[in-house]
């Protein structure tokens, strides 16, 4: 995706004290069906430059073969689109150095909001049929705070979506409706595998959502 450019400027000029490294544009074809919207590229995605290129990757593509989707059908983004990360501090009890590593960390409400107008400016050149927000992260940013994944994963909701305003001080939701389809971020295996079983049979419900709108 081609983000306009005064909109780059002014997500990177939001974004300038915060801790975060580099930027990852959102990818699949303008005319895809359903976008899955994730939370922020981590460090091999800010390296390969593809979405879900590392370990939750690897879970997302496992799901999409069960269900017979290819990366093709998809245009797949994330609220926030550079790598947050954290300090941290430790003593390497070798050499008695101090070691500085930067793991990657959730992003914060303020970058989510910094970055907004980029993926609001991606649902409106896009125009899925159906927007998948995997994780709360994403969940909450397109319908609002009292939204879980756990609540509403793999339920259809038609409603108004969350965008930033014109000023950019408040979230306001858009005229038109939305078909959202609530689904846990493929990392979340990765923590609960008892979520397996759950997180394919949503997977297949988004699939034959996906047929139905073709
Ligand atoms: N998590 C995301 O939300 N996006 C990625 O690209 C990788 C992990």
């Amino acid at each position: 995706m081609e983000y306009p450019l005064h909109l780059m400027a002014e997500v990177k000029e939001k974004n300038k004290f915060h801790q975060l490294e580099g930027f990852l544009s959102g990818k699949g074809p303008t005319n895809a069906p359903l976008m899955l919207v994730g939370e922020a590229p981590g460090k091999t995605e800010i390296i390969t430059k593809v979405p879900f290129s590392g370990q939750a990757g690897k879970e997302l593509d496992n799901e999409l073969a069960k269900v017979s989707l290819s990366r093709e059908d998809l245009y797949i983004t994330s609220v926030v689109r550079s790598r947050p990360y954290r300090i941290k501090k430790r003593i390497n009890k070798k050499t008695g150095y101090i070691e500085e590593s930067r793991p990657n960390r959730t992003p914060t409400k303020a970058e989510v909001k910094a970055f907004a107008p980029l993926i609001d400016f991606e649902i409106q050149t896009i125009q899925p049929n159906i927007i998948a927000p995997m994780g709360n992260v994403a969940l909450k940013r397109l319908l609002g705070n009292q939204y879980t994944v756990s609540n509403y994963h793999g339920q259809i909701l038609t409603q108004p979506i969350y965008q930033i305003s014109e000023d950019r001080s408040i979230y306001e939701k858009t005229d038109e409706s939305y078909t959202i389809f609530p689904i846990y971020h493929p990392a979340a295996i990765l923590y609960n595998r008892s979520l397996k079983e759950v997180i394919t049979e949503d997977w297949y419900a988004l699939f034959q959502l996906v047929k139905e709108y073709n």
